[in-house]
Formats: structure tokens, C-alpha cells, sequence
């Protein structure tokens, strides 16, 4: 279905122009706390992995399965917004901007769509990514569109005069008549865009030129690999593709590809963190270069997703260890960036701050590393710490207070803890205990450790119990 012709017509206006060119103006020149307009000394506010993102209006930053866009030395976030109070019927896009990636200014919902193709109720809109198009000035949205049971595929596209929106709906189709879920944005050093797809029946997915003022894909290249969230950058005279596995919400070990160009050839795909840590409880949904004046950062963008309320999903981004065909992402922990020297420095807090306590006699502990959230109440223990724990192969997830950090349980009465799977989640159980349940019920205290030999982590007593 094509709407070109009325495109104008099918714009949600629920606000005026006078409104939207207000909000435009905001996000054009409302003062950056980022290092454009630092004071040489003021420090740079860290990227908490994990951690609550808010915006300038203090609310959750709602931008998931999100792309970037660099547009006149501005980033552009734009992500799915799931905010509670939306209304049920509709989906929305929402844009963020930022001079230094860390303070974003809310832009709006900057697509708002009320079913165009009559998908029908639970009809799906996700990962959008905004491209900046050179010839016609104009900037085009692409989503995955489709219906509650995903059988739709296709991607839609809408445009805008504007980059803050509002974004126009325009069509739907199947790329090359392919089925298009996940989708991915890339765009090369010389200005080429693509649309990365993933295209379930051919086993693999699809990296697709932009063309026809980017409202059409040509077919560049086929990676036969089964991988979702395709996410692309070049660096260094290579192209690096980072893909998920199918396992819908749940966590998996990403994975990456090397190659000297987009046909290929690409080396077989490899773990991008160990495999135990399912990519640090994230997705990738993008790689985004920040080319400074002394280095070039390559940043994972990743969604730490929360299928019961996605609009408390969270953002896992991390600078990437990268180069001669090898790429890394280091476990999660606070992060700088100067976007205009594109240096970036991990800050490794919880070793800065405390040391290792040693748990009591009596006490089984578990240590590792924990991915942020904050805990409902129940998960805390009386003194307040967060307290729920997952394990996965011998590492701790546990959503901590704040962010990702480095810590031990030291569980009192629990001379053995062992890991038990009990409704999708592993948690750590007593052995010697009548009273055998989840972590949470113990009295328990929390100390946090080094964060450096998090990836070392062990769990149940081992080590941990002084005699
Ligand atoms: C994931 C995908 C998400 C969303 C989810 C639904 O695999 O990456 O964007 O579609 O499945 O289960």
C-alpha cells in the first residue's frame, strides 16, 4: 500500500504547527549539559549502563530498540516509546537530542500511528532508525511493522521536513519481497545508507543500499546467518556486524562478523563477551562510531528488555573494544565520553570506592557482577538492598540498586547456597537449610567488590566463606 500522494493527510495532528515548531526549537537550542559547553575543568557525567536514563523533563528516556542519527553536530535518539499512558490503539516513536550522548533533551513523539495497515489489536511497531537524506533534504523513518503474531514482516517508512518530526506515515512493503523483522541502520564513511533486515525464511539476513531518495532498498549483500537486531559499523578498513540469535525478549550471546567489505567475504560469527553472561542481559540494536579529534569510539548500543513493562526497559551501551577483526564488549560498568576527542574511559567505581568485605562465618555469598534495574519492593531485604539474583552459568545478574555494579551476597544461616531454577530464573538456594528459598528471603547484606575480575566471578561459597 502506498500512501505517497496523502502522505500530509494520514500525520497524527493532534498539535498544531505552532506547537511542534516550539518543540523543534527547544531541541535545537535548549542548553546542552554536555561537553559542548563544558568549562574546561567540569567533569564528564558518566553513561551508567543499566542504570534509570532520564531525560531533561526527568522522565525515563523511552527510545528503545533505538537508532542514532548525527544530524549538524547533534545526536538524534530515536527509539520505540512504550510509555504506560500511551494510548493503547496507537504506536509512537519518540527523539531525544544530545550534544555529548549522555543529557538528552525530549524532542516529542515524533511519529505517532493509529494502525495504518489495520493490523489489529497488539499490531506491532519497532526498532525505528531515522536517515538523513542528501538529495531531497529530507529525513525517513524505517520500522518494523506487524501484527500481534508477527506474520506482517514488512518495514514501514515515514518521512519528515524536519528531523524532530513529525514524521508522516508513507508506506509499507517486503524488501526485495522478503519478510523484514528486526531491522538495523547503517551508514558508511561516504554517506551510503542501508537498512539492515532479517529475513527468517531465508535463514539469515539482509544489508540493503537505500535508494529512490531513500524511500526504496537495493540488495548489497546476504549474510546467511540466522541473527536478529543487525547492527553495523565500519572501522579501521573493516565492516563489523554485530546479531543476536531468535530467542525473542530473553537474552543471548550476541555474536559478530568481520569483513573487508559488505559482499563479503565475512569470517564466521564469534562471541562479542563470553557466552555465560547472554551479552550482559542485552540486544544489540546498534554500533555507533563517534569519530573525535583524537580517537574514534565505536559505541554497542544494546536493550536490556523487560517484556512485562517494556517501558522500563533499559539501555545498555558500552564503547567497544574493536579492531584488526576483533571486537569486544567489555562487561558493564560507567563510562565517559568526550564526543569531540572521542575518548573514552571506563570508570571503574565500585573498586574506586570499596573494598572486598569478607562475609561471616555462617554465611554462603555469591559474587559477580549484576545488571541494573531498579528492585520491585519485595526484593529488597530490610535494610533496603536490592536482592534479587538471577544466575546464568556460574555468573550473578542481580538488579542492583542503582546500576551495574560488582557485588557479594553474603546470605546469614546459609553455611552452602547452590543455584536453583525456579520459574525461568536461577536463584541461589540454601542447602543446609530447612527454610530452602529464593535469595531474597534471607537476611542478607550486600557488600560490593572490585569490579575488576567481575568476568571471574564465582558463585555459590566458594571462596567466599571465612571458616
Ligand atoms: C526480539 C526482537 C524485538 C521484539 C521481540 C518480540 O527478538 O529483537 O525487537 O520483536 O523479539 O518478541
Amino acid at each position: 500500500m502506498i500512501y505517497l500522494g496523502n502522505a500530509r493527510d494520514r500525520c497524527t495532528r493532534t498539535r498544531s504547527r505552532r506547537i511542534w515548531a516550539a518543540m523543534l526549537v527547544g531541541c535545537a537550542t535548549l542548553p546542552f549539559a554536555g561537553s559542548a559547553q563544558r568549562l574546561p575543568s567540569t567533569p564528564l557525567t558518566p553513561v551508567q549502563p543499566g542504570s534509570q536514563w532520564r531525560d531533561n523533563r526527568g522522565r525515563l528516556i523511552e527510545a528503545h530498540g533505538g537508532g542514532m542519527t548525527l544530524y549538524r553536530g547533534t545526536y538524534y535518539w530515536f527509539g520505540e516509546d512504550r510509555s504506560p499512558d500511551n494510548r493503547p490503539g496507537m504506536r509512537y516513536v519518540a527523539c531525544y537530542a544530545s550534544k555529548d550522548l549522555v543529557h538528552w533533551t525530549f524532542c516529542g513523539q515524533v511519529l505517532k500511528l493509529a494502525d495504518p495497515e489495520h493490523l489489529g489489536p497488539h499490531w506491532v511497531l519497532e526498532r525505528p532508525k531515522v536517515f538523513v537524506d542528501a538529495h531531497t533534504g529530507r529525513f525517513v523513518m524505517y520500522a518494523h511493522i506487524d501484527d500481534a503474531h508477527y506474520k506482517y514482516a514488512r518495514v514501514m517508512v515515514a518521512v519528515s521536513h524536519r528531523i524532530a518530526g513529525p514524521y508522516c506515515y508513507v508506506k509499507s512493503f517486503r524488501p526485495f519481497g522478503q519478510e523484514s523483522r528486526d531491522i538495523g541502520q547503517f551508514v558508511d564513511d561516504d554517506g551510503a545508507a542501508y537498512l539492515i533486515f532479517e529475513s527468517r525464511p531465508t535463514k539469515g539476513f539482509f544489508i540493503a543500499k537505500l535508494i529512490d531518495n531513500d524511500l526504496n532498498v537495493e540488495k548489497t549483500a546476504f549474510l546467511l546467518a540466522p541473527l536478529e537486531g543487525g547492527s553495523l559499523v565500519r572501522y579501521q578498513g573493516l565492516y563489523y556486524v554485530v546479531g543476536s540469535h531468535m530467542t525473542g525478549w530473553k537474552p543471548n550471546p550476541n555474536v559478530y562478523a568481520v569483513a573487508p567489505s559488505l559482499a563479503g567475504p565475512w569470517t564466521h560469527f564469534k562471541d562479542i563477551a563470553p557466552p555465560q553472561v547472554d551479552t550482559y542481559g542485552s540486544q544489540s540494536t546498534m554500533l555507533f562510531k563517534v569519530v573525535g579529534s583524537r580517537k574514534t569510539a565505536v559505541i554497542f548500543m544494546g536493550d536490556i528488555w523487560k517484556p512485562k513493562a517494556l517501558w522500563d526497559s533499559r539501555y545498555l551501551w558500552m564503547p567497544l573494544v574493536v579492531g584488526k577483526g576483533h571486537l569486544r564488549l567489555p562487561s558493564p560498568q560507567p563510562w565517559t565520553i568526550d564526543v569531540k576527542t572521542g575518548v573514552t574511559t571506563l570508570m571503574d567505581r565500585v573498586s574506586a570506592r570499596t573494598a572486598a568485605a569478607p562475609c561471616r562465618a555462617g554465611q554462603g555469598c555469591l559474587q559477580g557482577i549484576a545488571v541494573g534495574g531498579v528492585p520491585q519492593e519485595a526484593d529488597r531485604d530490610e535494610n533496603g538492598w536490592a536482592l534479587e539474583c538471577r544466575l546464568w552459568s556460574g555468573r550473578v545478574f542481580g538488579h542492583a540498586d542503582d546500576s551495574i555494579s560488582a557485588m557479594r551476597y553474603c546470605v546469614a544461616g546459609c553455611r552452602r547456597a547452590s543455584p536453583r531454577a525456579h520459574g525461568g530464573r536461577t536463584w541461589m538456594q540454601c542447602e543446609n537449610s530447612a527454610a530452602s528459598a529464593p535469595l531474597s528471603r534471607f537476611r542478607a547484606a550486600r557488600t560490593e567488590v572490585p569490579h575488576q575480575n567481575t568476568l571471574s566471578a564465582r558463585t555459590g561459597n566458594q571462596g567466599a566463606l571465612r571458616p
